[in-house]
């Protein structure tokens, strides 16, 4: 995404404050959970790992809200994940488990947590794809997230899509196993089909470190966005919303 190629669904939002652009997602999660299950009795969502999540999680969590969430017309998914046990202190599924999960009333068969430790990584992916498959909606053949929350790494990586890796090029399958050798580890990931599949994808970006990667997506060259795994998220019938922090924003902010 950039300025002068900005995906027509594209929107910046600058708050102040982490915990402003928090709050912010979290109303839009609000927003598109009650619309969702409002038009079509359910919500599909994709959750994001890392660090920068956890508050958004908190707080929806905490929320007591004047009307409740339709939490139990919710279908969690994960955008990525670790190749560690659902158990481990690096696992998505658990950061998302403790500081969410564990305090809405989703159903638990409605919960699908990403098989990332799978020994056999191709296949596991695949199985994952097909339950997505079986309980997503598809409009086009591709199913159709309602969320699908991202974060994004200071080097423009997101969710598993890092810089010179196979998935970024993958066009068929939905989700993807591959190793990531700048991590030395494995990973599992959405791949950009499924992301721009979605009807809302939400870019949440917080913290000094991620400045440089925030002004190359939005006001790189070419040559240069394509080395932002990110400028990869351009949904073909949706909105995606990118809400910063006034950290994340500050190389941008003189020219928004
Ligand atoms: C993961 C995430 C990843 C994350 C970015 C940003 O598994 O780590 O899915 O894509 O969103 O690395 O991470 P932070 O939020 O910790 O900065």
């Amino acid at each position: 995404m950039s300025t002068a190629d900005t995906h027509p669904s594209l929107r910046v939002v600058i708050e102040d404050t982490v915990d402003q652009a928090t709050r912010m997602v979290a109303d839009l999660f609000k927003t598109i959970i009650c619309d969702a299950v409002a038009q079509r009795n359910a919500c599909f969502l994709a959750l994001a790992g890392g660090t920068t999540p956890r508050l958004l999680y908190q707080r929806l969590a905490g929320e007591v809200p004047t009307q409740p969430l339709p939490w139990e017309s919710v279908e969690v998914f994960f955008g990525d994940e670790r190749d560690v046990p659902q158990d481990d202190v690096d696992s998505n599924f658990r950061m998302a488990q403790r500081t969410l999960l564990d305090h809405v009333p989703v159903p638990p068969d409605q919960i699908h947590p990403m098989p990332a430790d799978a020994a056999d990584l191709a296949a596991a992916a695949e199985g994952y794809e097909q339950a997505i498959r079986e309980v997503v909606p598809a409009d086009d053949g591709t199913p159709r997230f309602d969320i699908v929350l991202l974060g994004m790494g200071g080097d423009g990586h997101t969710a598993s899509l890092f810089p010179d890796t196979p998935a970024l090029q993958e066009r068929q399958k939905l989700v993807a196993g591959q190793f990531v050798p700048v991590l030395g580890r494995s990973r599992m990931t959405f791949t950009y089909p499924l992301i721009n599949a979605a009807r809302n994808i939400i870019l949440l970006v917080t913290g000094p470190d991620k400045a440089e990667s925030v002004a190359t997506l939005l006001h790189g060259d070419a040559d240069a966005r394509s080395r932002i795994p990110a400028a990869g998220v351009r949904p073909t019938d949706g909105i995606v919303y990118l809400i910063l922090d006034r950290e994340a924003a500050r190389l941008i902010e003189h020219t928004e």
